[in-house]
């Protein structure tokens, strides 16, 4: 079957009141245009045109390679954008599927059946329909007798009208003849002077085609948002889909309702999540985590058998079996192998920790390579910003770093060496020996007693 896609997402989306253009607005960290161009490639529609107008720079970065953009420079209605995209279209396609690019939570599937139904019954025009008990801002579905007569705007009906439960989800099948003959009829006589795509219906009606409506059985499906609490139901109901997916596929979710996945995470089995975790980007966990509370991980990869709790990672490594917060930091390019203990207010960034290495509490190790079997003492710091470069430190195998440590890089510390607790650190320490720049102490006796 020979199918185009043409995707609304020209307009300024001005009930969002904001400077990003609507489309690029992200639900569960997807923007929503983005949503409707994969329920597409999921229900197998290759071709796709984006119509873009208002920030359309933007979105076409977002959706580079994916479509074709036609451009529509005043954003005059739905039909007048779909007239823009109508010279893209093949020379001898067959059916147009047109959806708004507002609304992200349809699914491919139902996509599907509207095809499916629209190539069965042989249609003009084959309409996605919903009903609910919340129609105020929808086009209403006109019938008589059940046979659809129009779709009528939100701004142009009547009292009557108003009433209707049956709404039009902004999503149509259209034989592609019947479409292109009938765009430069549109006119713009009604309440907003737009040329509206849904005039269409009573032309169709006018010239006795035939007409489909395919009513979806979830309203909740065709939510299109036009203002950000439509938004956070979205984000909402992706997030509640997210949940039940990985809960499906044997994760444990102590509270589903305070966990927020973003569509694109993985995560394996037996991974418990506790509440107020956030996990987002192209992060992949593996197996038998103990992961949260109130931890936010970001665009990493984390093993099997880790304990994490209350931290931030991004853009981190951690291997299998490590222990992690709380309330620690992994920053881009921290590198955990197995077995590795960060603990609480510990900073890590662009540093490999060997297996078995500990950083127990409040240190800050960057721009560093840490061996295996490193201890490395509380309020440790390595040193790697002059002001102007950074620099490197490297710490060997089995080496232990004494509390309160300034390892002013570049500086190695050897294999199996000591570094004594309060040193800085400025010049390599050769492999087993021992580091040590803390002045002799003194003890003055009776020093109090005579001072009173
Ligand atoms: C539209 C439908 C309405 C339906 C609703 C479903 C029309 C006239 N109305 O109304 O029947 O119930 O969607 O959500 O079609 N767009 C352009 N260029 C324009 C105008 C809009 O590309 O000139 C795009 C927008 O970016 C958006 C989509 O079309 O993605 C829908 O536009 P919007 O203004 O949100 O239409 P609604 O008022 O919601
Ligand atoms: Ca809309």
């Amino acid at each position: 079957m020979s199918v185009t896609a043409i995707i609304l997402a020209a307009g300024q989306g001005t009930r969002m009141k904001s400077s990003l253009p609507k489309v690029l607005h992200k639900a569960a960290g997807k923007p929503m245009v983005q949503w409707v161009i994969d329920a597409l490639q999921e229900a197998g529609v290759e071709e796709k045109i984006a119509v873009l107008g208002h920030g359309g720079d933007m979105v076409e970065d977002v959706l580079r390679g994916q479509v074709q953009v036609a451009w529509q420079h005043e954003q005059l209605g739905t039909g007048h954008a779909v007239m823009q995209a109508a010279p893209l279209l093949p020379v001898e396609g067959k059916t147009v599927l047109v959806l708004c690019g507002d609304t992200p939570l349809l699914k491919a599937d139902t996509l599907k059946k509207l095809l499916e139904q629209h190539q069965e019954e042989q249609n003009a025009v084959t309409l996605l329909t919903a009903t609910t008990d919340e129609p105020f801002g929808y086009g209403r579905i006109v019938r008589a007798d059940g046979a659809i007569q129009a779709i009528v705007e939100q701004k142009d009906a009547t009292a009557e009208q108003q009433l209707i439960k049956e709404i039009n989800t902004g999503t149509y099948c259209f034989d592609q003849q019947f479409l292109q003959e009938n765009l430069t009829k549109l006119t713009t006589n009604n309440a907003q002077k737009e040329y509206y795509l849904t005039d269409l219906i009573s032309l169709a009606v006018s010239q006795g085609k035939k007409l489909g409506g395919y009513i979806m059985a979830d309203f909740t499906e065709s939510l299109g948002v036009n203002q950000r609490v439509q938004l956070a139901q979205a984000e909402q109901i992706l997030r509640q889909r997210k949940c039940q997916e990985v809960m499906l596929a044997g994760v444990t979710l102590i509270d589903p309702a305070q966990t927020y996945l973003d569509a694109e995470v993985e995560i394996g089995r037996d991974t418990i999540i506790y509440p107020g975790t956030f996990i987002s980007g192209k992060t992949v966990i593996g197996s038998g985590n103990i992961i949260g509370c109130n931890c936010r991980i970001v665009d990493s990869i984390i093993g099997n058998d880790n304990d994490i709790q209350q931290s931030v990672l991004t853009e981190c490594q951690v291997g299998d079996e490590c222990k992690i917060g709380p309330f620690a930091y992994l920053r881009p390019g921290a590198a955990l192998a197995n077995k590795v203990k960060i603990g609480d207010f510990v900073e890590v960034k662009k540093a490999q920790v060997g297996e078995g290495s500990k950083i127990p509490h409040l240190s800050y190790v960057g721009d560093a390579t840490v061996g295996a079997g490193v201890n490395i003492g509380c309020g440790t710091i390595t040193c790697n910003y002059d002001g102007v470069n950074k620099y490197q430190t490297v710490i060997e195998d089995h080496a232990f770093i004494g509390s309160n440590t300034n390892l002013v890089a570049p500086v190695t510390v050897g294999t199996g060496a000591t570094v004594g607790a309060g040193s800085t650190i400025t010049r390599d320490v050769a492999a087993e020996s021992l580091a040590l720049t803390r002045p002799e102490l003194k003890v003055k006796e009776n020093w109090s007693k005579k001072k009173k």
